[in-house]
C-alpha cells in the first residue's frame, strides 16, 4: 500500500485578465524609434483597424502572476491522469522545444511553398509514415480533433456517393451503442441517418444484427475496435466484408489505437479510412477541439474528396495543391501543425519497434491493473462474460458499491482529486454500464503511479464506507467544490468570452 500524499490545490480568487485591466499600464514600452511611429502614416490605410483592440492593458508582473496563479489552479498533467479513452500519455518537452523553434513557431502559412520546405516535408515524411501505419494511401492534417475527423468522413461520404449518383439512396450510417457518440452525431450533421446496433452479450454487437440493416441504402460503417471499453471485436474483417458487399464504406476510428500500435493495420482488415489523434496516441498535448489533430487517412479512391490543399513532393520541392473534386477546408490552412511536428517528433523517436513495445506495455498495464481492482470489494468489470482480454483499458462498474454505500462514481472521481489524482473518465454517454469509470494507464505512467492510483481508489471506497458524507461532499482540496451544473443548459447563464460575460451580466 502505498504512503497516500495530501494534496491541496491553491485557492486564489483570480479575477479574470480583463478585470486587472488599468489604462495606460504596459508590460514592456517598445524602444525609439518603434514607440514613436505614428501608426497611421507608418502602415498603408487598408492595413489600419477602424478602432483600437479591446485588449488588457497589464504590467508585466501582473501577467506573471495571474498566469502562476492560475497555474496553481490546476493539477493539469502532473497528477495522474488515467483518464481512459483519452490516451492520457506523458507530453513530452522535447516536443515543445521542436514546435517553438523560430523556424516553425514564427511562421505564417500565407508564405510562399518555397520558403515552407522544411515544414512541408514534416508533414509530408508524417503523412507516409502513417500510410505505413494504416495501409491508407494518404492522410490529411486539417481536422482539428477525433470528431472533427469522423465529420470529415462523413463529408467525403457525402461526396463519394454524390459522385456516384447514389445519394439519394444512401442515406444510412451505421454504428454501435458502444461507438463514441460523433460517430452518430457527425453522421446526422452530414445529413445521413444513423443506425445504431445494440450491444450484445459479449460486449459489441453480433454481426446478424449488423447483417440485419445492411442494403443498398447504407452508406458507410463509422465504427472503433477496441472500443472505449477495451474490448476488441473479433469479427471485424467480416464486418468490413459485408458492409462492402452491399457497397458502403467502412471508417475506423482509431481513438483506441494505443493497445494495437504496429499490431494490426486498418487497410488489411478492409478499412477505407481511418482515422489517428495526435493528441492521445502520438504524445500530443490532449485539447479538444483546438490544438488538437484527428489525422484522417482513406484510400486512393477516397482521396480524391479529400480537404485540400494536399502537400506533395515533387522535383523541385514540397508543394501545396488544391484538391479540385475534395469537400473544400474543415479548417483553415493545413491544419494544426506545431502539433504534426511533434507528433512527427514522437514517432520518429519511437521507431516501429518502439511503438509496439508501447502497445504491449499499455496491454500489459492494463491487464495488471484489472487484476488489482477487482480485488477491490465493490469493484466489476462491464461485461465479465466476454473472457478475453481487455486491450489498454477496461471499463469497470461501481453499480454494488453504490448499492452498499449509496456513494456514487462521481461521488469517488471527486475525491480522487483530494489526494492528487486527476479525475477519472466515467464513460460517454449514454451510459451502458452503471457507474462506470475507465482507467487507461498507457505506457507512460510508471509502476509506482499506477499502485498509486489503485491505492488511493481503495483508500476511498473504504472512506466512503466508514465517513460517507466525507465522500459524497468531496472534493474538500481543491480550487472549487462540487459544482452546480444545473445552469449548465441556459446559455443565458454562462459566458465563453470576456465580451460575451459583459454582455449576458449587463456590464456592457
Ligand atoms: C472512440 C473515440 N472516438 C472519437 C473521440 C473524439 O475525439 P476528440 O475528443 O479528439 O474529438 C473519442 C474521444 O474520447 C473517442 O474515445
Amino acid at each position: 500500500m502505498s504512503e497516500l500524499r495530501n494534496y491541496h490545490a491553491a485557492v486564489w480568487d483570480e479575477p479574470l485578465v480583463m478585470e486587472l485591466s488599468a489604462p495606460g499600464r504596459r508590460g514592456n514600452v517598445p524602444p525609439a524609434p518603434i514607440a514613436e511611429l505614428d501608426p497611421a502614416t507608418a502602415l498603408p490605410g487598408a492595413v489600419l483597424r477602424q478602432a483600437a483592440p479591446a485588449l488588457p492593458e497589464v504590467a508585466e508582473p501582473d501577467v506573471l502572476r495571474h498566469f502562476l496563479h492560475l497555474s496553481q489552479e490546476t493539477m493539469g498533467m502532473v497528477g495522474i491522469s488515467l483518464f481512459g479513452t483519452c490516451t492520457m500519455k506523458y507530453n513530452p518537452r522535447v516536443g515543445e522545444q521542436l514546435s517553438g523553434r523560430d523556424g516553425m513557431a514564427e511562421l505564417h502559412p500565407d508564405q510562399d511553398d518555397s520558403t515552407l520546405q522544411g515544414l512541408l516535408e514534416a508533414v509530408h515524411r508524417f503523412d507516409l509514415m502513417l500510410r505505413g501505419l494504416s495501409g491508407m494511401d494518404r492522410f490529411v492534417f486539417q481536422p482539428g480533433g477525433g470528431a472533427h475527423a469522423a465529420y470529415t468522413h462523413t463529408a467525403v461520404t457525402r461526396a463519394y456517393f454524390a459522385d456516384r449518383g447514389e445519394l439519394e439512396q444512401r442515406r444510412e450510417i451505421i454504428t454501435t451503442a458502444q461507438a463514441h457518440p460523433c460517430n452518430p452525431a457527425t453522421a446526422s450533421a452530414a445529413g445521413f441517418d444513423v443506425i445504431t446496433l445494440p450491444v450484445e452479450e459479449d460486449g459489441y454487437a453480433s454481426l446478424d444484427a449488423l447483417k440485419a440493416v445492411l442494403s443498398d441504402r447504407t452508406a458507410a460503417l463509422m465504427i472503433n475496435n477496441p472500443d472505449d471499453m477495451g474490448i476488441y471485436n473479433p469479427h471485424i474483417k467480416e464486418w468490413v466484408d459485408a458492409v462492402h458487399e452491399v457497397g458502403g464504406l467502412c471508417f475506423y476510428d482509431h481513438a483506441n489505437f494505443n493497445g494495437v500500435m504496429g499490431r494490426l493495420r486498418a487497410r488489411e482488415l478492409g478499412f477505407d479510412a481511418c482515422m489517428f489523434m495526435l493528441h492521445k496516441t502520438f504524445g500530443v498535448a490532449k485539447g479538444g477541439g483546438g490544438p488538437a489533430v484527428g489525422a484522417y487517412g482513406c484510400s486512393e479512391e477516397l482521396a480524391t474528396y479529400l480537404p485540400g490543399p494536399l502537400v506533395e513532393a515533387t522535383e523541385d520541392g514540397y508543394v501545396r495543391r488544391e484538391n479540385p473534386r475534395g469537400v473544400g477546408r474543415v479548417r483553415e490552412y493545413l491544419g494544426n501543425l506545431n502539433q504534426v511536428v511533434k507528433a512527427f517528433g514522437w514517432l520518429t523517436a519511437m521507431g516501429a519497434d518502439g511503438i509496439r513495445e508501447a502497445a504491449d506495455i499499455s496491454v500489459l498495464a492494463n491487464n495488471y491493473m484489472e487484476v488489482r481492482l477487482l480485488e477491490l470489494k465493490g469493484v466489476t468489470k462491464a461485461f465479465p462474460q466476454m473472457t478475453k482480454r481487455r486491450l489498454e483499458m477496461t471499463r469497470f462498474s461501481l453499480e454494488e458499491y453504490t448499492a452498499e454505500t449509496g456513494i456514487t462514481a462521481v461521488d469517488v472521481q471527486n475525491r480522487m482529486g483530494d489526494y492528487g489524482i486527476d479525475a477519472f473518465w466515467l464513460s460517454h454517454e449514454p451510459w451502458i454500464v452503471p457507474e462506470p469509470f475507465t482507467p487507461e494507464a498507457g505506457e507512460t505512467w510508471s509502476l509506482e503511479d499506477i499502485d498509486y492510483w489503485i491505492d488511493v481508489l481503495a483508500h476511498v471506497l473504504e472512506e466512503g464506507r466508514s465517513d460517507p458524507e466525507l465522500v459524497r461532499t468531496a472534493p474538500h482540496q481543491q480550487v472549487v467544490g462540487q459544482l452546480d451544473g444545473s445552469s449548465l443548459d441556459d446559455p443565458e447563464k454562462w459566458a465563453t468570452t470576456w465580451r460575451a460575460h459583459r454582455r449576458k451580466s449587463g456590464r456592457g
